[in-house]
């Protein structure tokens, strides 16, 4: 199919990526003609694992090309994708101004009916504000649009990968002709008759992905209530962390036998410094203003967040009782990035962490394998080091910020003979306990003695 993709951020340019590889007919565009040139000479704007390649690929199969010319993108595709960014206001709530701009671009340069999909993360309502957004801005009464809601679920760091093996497409429609022609967009998926990037062209046997047709409103409902859902389960996790180092019980042994109840599974009940990244702290806080603006009141979500952000205090309380005084003290600090596996640092729990370092009188020596470059520009005082045991010489303490599978990997009989001080204090739970203090270090961590 000919498909539209407005926006080339971190979503679109995955969708228009992947929808391509999968054999169909992308054209995309941005606001942003750096990044439109950029993509046109070959460039990938954003790191994502595989991404490079399908955007290769596609390129030289002639199924993906870029324009700055929204007019031109729009016209092009029977479907158009929007994946324009909702930051958060002040007040918490999703700025849809974005949103908006397309619906105006899209009801002025259309010439034939469309199906218009959002799959930017919005408030329950928007596709229905959208619908009627695109009929109050069109001069053309013989051009018709149908709204679908097309939330995504990709993590960053796998987004290719979860695109290509989603647990579920879902696919919010005012009517059977809108989910057909989804269905048909996402046929490849569903039967996986694409050549995967991720497995060297064929996918291990595996159960397929569920195709879920629902109201627009309830689509747009999933992807927040899930966000939320994920972000109440680690914020569980850590209340649960705190009882453990008052009670004396170790949190791994808790909620690893709490994920093998089926009812409840293994994943995102993982403690330490919280979550992080552009789309938990927002969509909670999208979610939170959403309930309140029809009489709502979601309680637990907000003790979610309340919980998450008294994190950082915790990881103080330890930094302070293993440290005494701060000022003057050289910090190792291992991992920027918000999780592992991004260079992307926006809402990162370790950079409030360097953020009330600096503001205590730390001396910083940071590393991160991927967000070194993003935060210099933030934290210039900080000093930077590619080599984790460079940044861990002379150091009074080790602070492990980020889940890095290299940092779990590092030498730490090496790293103790260059520190100034054995002591680490790990806010990502990635070395045993007992396994550090035999190595002679003072080791603190969360929920676990
Ligand atoms: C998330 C959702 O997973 C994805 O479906 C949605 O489309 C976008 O938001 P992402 O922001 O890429 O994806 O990050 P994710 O891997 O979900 O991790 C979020 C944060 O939670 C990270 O800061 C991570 O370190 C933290 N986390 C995760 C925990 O603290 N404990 C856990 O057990 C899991």
């Amino acid at each position: 199919m000919r498909l539209s993709v407005i926006g080339c951020g971190y979503v679109g340019l995955v969708t228009g990526a992947c929808l391509a590889e999968a054999g169909h007919e992308v054209v995309c565009t941005d606001i942003d003609e750096e990044r439109i040139a950029k993509l046109n000479a070959g460039g990938v704007p954003i790191y994502e694992s595989h991404l490079d390649e399908i955007l290769a690929s596609a390129r030289k199969a002639g199924r993906i090309s870029y324009t700055s010319n929204a007019g031109d993108a729009i016209r092009a595709g029977d479907a158009i994708f929007i994946c324009v960014g909702t930051p958060p206001k002040e007040s918490g709530e999703a700025d849809l101004s974005a949103i908006d701009h397309v619906a105006r671009q899209i009801a002025a340069e259309a010439r034939s009916p469309k199906l218009v999909i959002e799959k930017s993360t919005v408030p329950a309502r928007t596709g229905l504000e959208l619908s009627r957004a695109l009929t109050a801005y069109s001069k053309n009464s013989n051009v018709k649009f149908r709204v679908a809601s097309n939330p995504e679920f990709l993590r960053e760091g796998t987004a290719v990968g979860d695109f290509f093996h989603p647990d579920r497409i879902v696919v919010g429609v005012e009517d059977p002709s809108a989910a057909a022609e989804l269905r048909e967009i996402y046929r490849p998926i569903i039967e996986r008759s694409f050549r995967c990037p991720v497995h060297n062209g064929t996918c291990p046997p595996g159960h397929k992905a569920e195709f879920l047709v629902t109201t627009i409103n309830s689509a747009e409902l999933i992807k927040h209530a899930s966000n939320s859902f994920l972000a109440l389960k680690i914020s569980y996790a850590n209340v649960i962390a705190d009882l453990c180092e008052k009670i004396g019980a170790n949190v791994e042994e808790v909620t690893h036998a709490m994920g093998l109840d089926a009812r409840i599974g293994g994943q995102f009940l993982k403690a330490g410094l919280g979550y992080g990244g552009f789309c938990f702290p927002k969509d909670v806080q999208a979610f939170i203003h959403l309930s309140a603006s029809v009489g709502v009141d979601f309680d637990i979500l907000k003790a979610t967040e309340r919980v998450n952000k008294q994190r950082i205090e915790r990881f103080f309380d330890k930094i302070r009782q293993a440290l005494w005084v701060v000022k003057g003290k050289r910090v190792a600090v291992l991992g920027l990035a918000f999780k592992a596996n991004t260079d992307d640092i926006r809402f990162a729990p370790a950079l409030e962490v360097v953020k009330r370092l600096l503001e205590e009188g730390a001396v910083i020596h940071a590393t991160d394998p991927e967000a070194m470059t993003r935060t210099k520009a933030l934290f210039p005082k900080v000093q930077y080091h590619e080599d984790p045991y460079e940044a861990l010489r002379d150091a009074d303490a080790a602070l492990v910020c980020t889940e890095w599978d290299s940092f779990r990997k590092l030498d730490w009989d090496r790293a103790g003979k260059l520190m100034a001080r054995k002591l680490v204090i790990d806010g990502r739970n990635l070395y045993t306990p007992q396994g550090m203090r035999e190595m002679g270090f003072e080791y603190y961590s969360f929920g676990r003695e």
